[in-house]
């Protein structure tokens, strides 16, 4: 599965702790977009979605949230609690976010701008498009 957790660097001194996050360096990919969900209450689910192109780094800048993860063949769950790491997520990854801490931040770096058109909500829509893989000029049919 094209999702990895990457440790960012940190500096640490006696007046607390940074974490920078560079763009082709930090995250693999130019950073168009960010965006964070917060707020969120207890039993919620959200996400439930892949995304055809766009690459995402989930970062929990506090609290703790779990992330599900799941191609038709495999799935992950990652629980997201350490500010200095972040959940790399590839396209065509079917993603769902639970289990936020009432303090939760979870900030996310987008590799593009907001479009519609790149969502897949239906995860029966999405198996089938992971199944008939990418065609010979490198979309999916939809
Ligand atoms: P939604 O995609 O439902 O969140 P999630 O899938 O993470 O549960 O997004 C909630 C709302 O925010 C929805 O109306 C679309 C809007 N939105 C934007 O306008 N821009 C964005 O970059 C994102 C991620 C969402």
């Amino acid at each position: 599965m094209n999702v990895r957790l990457i440790k960012f660097p940190r500096h640490t001194d006696k007046y607390g702790n940074l974490v920078p996050i560079e763009e082709n360096r930090d995250a693999p990919f130019e950073i168009r977009r960010v965006y964070y969900i917060y707020g969120v209450e207890q039993g919620v689910r959200r996400g439930f979605h892949s995304h055809v192109d766009l690459e995402q780094v989930l970062i929990c800048v506090s609290g703790s949230v779990k992330i599900l993860v799941k191609t038709p063949e495999e799935e992950q769950e990652i629980l997201l609690s350490d500010p200095q790491e972040g959940l790399y997520i590839g396209p065509m990854i079917w993603r769902e976010m639970f289990d936020f801490s009432e303090d939760a931040v979870l900030l996310v770096l987008a590799s593009d701008h907001y479009r519609v058109e790149d969502y897949i909500r239906d995860y029966g829509k999405y198996a089938e498009m992971v199944k008939n893989g990418r065609s010979e000029d490198g979309r999916y049919d939809r």
